[in-house]
């Protein structure tokens, strides 16, 4: 099979993602260039509104047609730009995320039967569902937030030290504890929302399990103790969910309180330099809404945008496990296809083992004439489904030889095989097509 993919290095998903992102390439600019843009544009309204209240207080005219017509084009503009770059944004997180699920149900389909059996249906099923929605998120609303932060920051810091470097550095000497803070907080939300996830996944796997074999479950009369091995789950990830809800409350509280300790210092110092006469009160407007707004919003967006993006990451680590998954069953290189069928099958001292070390089947020799018709039996467990996987090129011996009309079955092209082999399961599962 050629769509085995390199394992990835533990810590690249994000370059990885980038690669997944390229065949979007052309959407990915446009999204970027209108955040930038609209990122841009909005700065301008409260640098406007400073100059207006130099203005005044200089005594100078103030021409109120050019500033309405000023602010009021600016707001329409960022308007414009934000519902261009709202479409371009959501057009290429649906598109990404069709293709990723599409690839990855594809792939998982043609993964060999051990991976189904070791892996519970909920935990494939929450892969290609919730685990691609969160990748989507990331890209869609949290990548697009960050890239609009980080513009108006870096204008913002420019602008600001541009007009008064020390009340700059005022308004940024509380940045290093909201480093603290996030150093403090950062870890441990992380590992809770990756439990989070664990134990969810859990849940889905455990519930599909139960009504699935629901019959079995009634029969031995364990609905009671199942019901609570349910309860005992739920109530575990109640405490991670409140462990989280107490980590990011206190991280938000402190990032707020520092925030007010901010603004204390730059109306403080800036106020005295206003009465000084060195700043302009509309100057210090403009100062404290752009370093308010922007600099202490952005820095605690970053914050919160850490846990998304610890989301991401986990949810990304399990997408590429799967799309990097090989099946070792796959056309030998230069397969031809199956010639048409006509029923002679041969078992040559086929030996077979699901563990390493623990075999199966141990040398079975079983010849069956075309038209005829084989019963297998034998105790449970004594290899009858091997059997007959083997038949289907579910697995290959590991020793031995399986021929159908004398070919061996590694040698011909999987689908063109088992296109002219019909099974009737005993639960049966509706194709659509
Ligand atoms: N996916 C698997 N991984 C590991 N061991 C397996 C797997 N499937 C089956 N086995 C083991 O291989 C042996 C043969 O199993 P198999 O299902 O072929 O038996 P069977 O004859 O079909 O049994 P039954 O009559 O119960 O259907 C058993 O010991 C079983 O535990
Ligand atoms: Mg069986």
């Amino acid at each position: 099979m050629t769509d085995a993919l390199p394992t990835p290095p533990r810590r690249g998903y994000l370059r990885r993602l980038v690669n997944e992102l390229r065949p979007f390439r052309r959407l990915v600019f446009l999204c970027g260039l209108l955040t930038v843009l609209s990122s841009a544009i909005g700065l301008l309204p409260p640098i406007i509104l400073g100059d207006i209240v130099n203005r005044l207080q200089r005594g100078e005219r103030v021409n109120t047609l050019l500033y309405l017509l000023m602010i009021a084009g600016f707001a329409m503009s960022e308007g414009l730009l934000k519902y261009g770059s709202g479409v371009a944004i959501s057009t290429l997180g649906q598109s990404f995320l069709i293709s990723l699920r599409d690839r990855m149900l594809g792939h998982m389909q043609r993964l060999p039967m051990a991976y189904f059996e070791k892996n519970q249906t909920g935990k494939l099923v929450s892969n290609v569902i919730n685990d691609a929605g969160t990748v989507n998120n990331l890209i869609t609303s949290n990548g697009n937030q960050m890239l609009n932060d980080a513009v108006q920051l870096t204008f913002v810091l420019i602008y600001l030290l541009s007009i008064n470097p020390l009340l700059t550095l005022i308004a940024l000497s509380v940045a290093p504890f909201y480093v603290w803070n996030f150093r403090n907080f950062w870890r441990p939300l992380q590992d809770t929302s990756e439990d989070i996830r664990g134990k969810r996944d859990a849940m889905y796997g455990q519930m599909q399990e139960k009504l699935v074999g629901i019959q079995t479950v009634k029969g031995f009369g364990q609905e009671r103790s199942e019901a609570r091995a349910f309860m005992s789950t739920t109530r575990e990830l109640m405490g991670l969910n409140i462990t989280q809800g107490r980590l990011g409350g206190g991280l938000w509280t402190l990032a707020d309180a520092l925030c007010g300790v901010a603004t204390g210092l730059v109306l403080g110092y800036g106020g005295w330099l206003c009465l000084q006469g060195r700043l302009g009160a509309g100057t210090l407007v403009t100062f404290l809404s752009l370093s308010v707004g922007y600099v202490y919003g952005p820095i605690v967006r970053f914050l919160t945008v850490l846990d998304p993006v610890a989301r991401a990451q986990a949810a990304m680590s399990r997408i590429f496990r799967t799309l990097d998954t090989e099946n070792p069953i796959h056309d030998a290189p230069g397969a031809n296809p199956m010639p048409k069928i006509e029923g002679r099958v041969r078992f040559e001292d086929v030996w077979f083992e699901y563990e390493p070390g623990q075999p199966v089947l141990k040398g079975i020799d079983l010849t069956v004439l075309p038209g005829q018709t084989v019963a297998l039996v034998g105790f449970s467990g004594s290899g009858k489904t091997t059997i007959t996987s083997l038949l289907l090129r579910n697995y290959d011996p590991t020793g031995g030889r399986l021929t159908v009309d004398g070919i061996d079955l590694r040698e011909v092209q999987i689908e063109s095989y088992r296109r002219q082999v019909g099974v009737v399961a005993q639960e049966s599962v509706g194709c659509g097509g």
